[in-house]
């Protein structure tokens, strides 16, 4: 469910999430969550059926196909006709995609800016054609251009506390001590960004444990494995990775292998997404934990839009609860996986 706290403070439970729960996500914000003034974004008509626009980053791993379904799901619950593009890679495809969007007057437009920065002016230019925004997933960078008051509101996880809970897992699996490799994300990507400063920041208060190469593998699992080639080379005395998705684990356990090395033994990997790929990659002891990332945030975002349309109150964050799955309950939330 999403639990919006209204102006008085008090928390209202917003219905219609049936579709979310039944993927397993809950969002929820915070009691303290501030409200911007809203009256200087665009309106959004509550008729049906509405041209929404969803501009994808890229469609290269489970997780894009998860949340592009999610989209796909929920359009005719939803009443929406949707405006699918995918940017390939590309965060000038993703801003050419969207510039399209806006000559075509869709109603709404969703998407995951691929970066914090290059996708923040397009936020302003579809504000100024009179076009409402909803970010899922990913942010931009909020001196650019601010939720509640340039876009509706940004649907997603905590970044910061799933690097957190990441090192949280590594410190205790390792006994404080490890040599780490990061797999970084895409660069100037907000879930890149945060999932290193998260992680980075539980590393530096432990004396024992160091991260001895950093390095983008573009959330790709072939790139992961290239990178990690490389870097394993240049550092054999690895103990540790951190990768920012499971693909990119994935893609760094096949690499430790083709090195000779046990994955889950001789070197011990976190990550997050909790895809089906990393279960099964736990279960069989060669991944240690993923926390979840979810990327269902179709219904999410249909709720938000429903609640905005008829004027209600949106929180500028809707936050996302993640799950946590290592050896032990990796079997019993199976069902999770995508
Ligand atoms: O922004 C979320 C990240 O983007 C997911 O962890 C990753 O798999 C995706 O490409």
């Amino acid at each position: 469910m999403i639990l919006f706290p209204t102006s008085a403070g008090s928390r209202l439970v917003l219905n219609a999430l049936s579709l979310a729960l039944c993927v397993g996500i809950t969002a929820s914000v915070g009691a303290s969550a501030a409200y911007a003034d809203q009256s200087a974004l665009p309106k959004l008509s509550a008729k049906t059926p509405l041209r929404v626009g969803f501009a994808q980053t890229e469609s290269n791993n489970p997780w894009r196909l998860a949340e592009t379904k999610s989209f796909k799901d929920v359009a005719a619950k939803c009443g929406w006709q949707m405006v699918l593009t995918d940017a390939g890679g590309s965060a000038a495809k993703q801003v050419s995609d969207i510039q399209s969007m806006i000559a075509q007057h869709v109603d709404l437009i969703v998407f995951p800016p691929r970066e914090e920065k290059p996708l923040a002016p397009i936020v302003l230019q579809a504000k100024k054609a009179g076009i409402p925004v909803i970010l899922v997933d990913r942010d931009v960078d909020q001196s650019l251009a601010k939720a509640g008051r340039d876009y509706i509101t940004f649907i997603g996880s905590d970044f910061i506390n799933q690097g957190q809970r990441a090192a949280d897992w590594l410190v205790t699996a390792t006994g404080g001590k490890a040599k780490i490799i990061e797999l970084e994300g895409s660069t100037g990507a907000s879930a890149a960004n945060d999932r290193k400063k998260g992680f980075n920041d539980v590393i530096a208060k432990n004396a024992g444990m160091s991260i001895i190469a950093s390095q983008s593998g573009d959330f790709s699992r072939d790139k992961g494995r290239q990178v990690m080639e490389t870097l394993l080379q240049a550092h054999p005395e690895v103990t540790a990775v951190y990768a920012h998705n499971d693909e990119m684990a994935l893609g760094a356990i096949a690499a430790i292998k083709a090195a000779g090395k046990q994955p889950g033994k001789d070197i011990i990997l976190v990550t997050i997404d909790g895809t089906k790929g990393g279960m099964d990659a736990i279960a069989a002891g060669e991944l240690g934990a993923s926390v979840q990332s979810s990327p269902f945030f179709g219904p999410l975002a249909c709720d938000v839009a429903q609640k905005f349309a008829k004027g209600e109150a949106v929180p500028p964050w809707v936050k996302v609860s993640d799950r946590f799955y290592d050896k032990q309950n990796v079997a019993q939330n199976m069902q999770y996986g995508y």
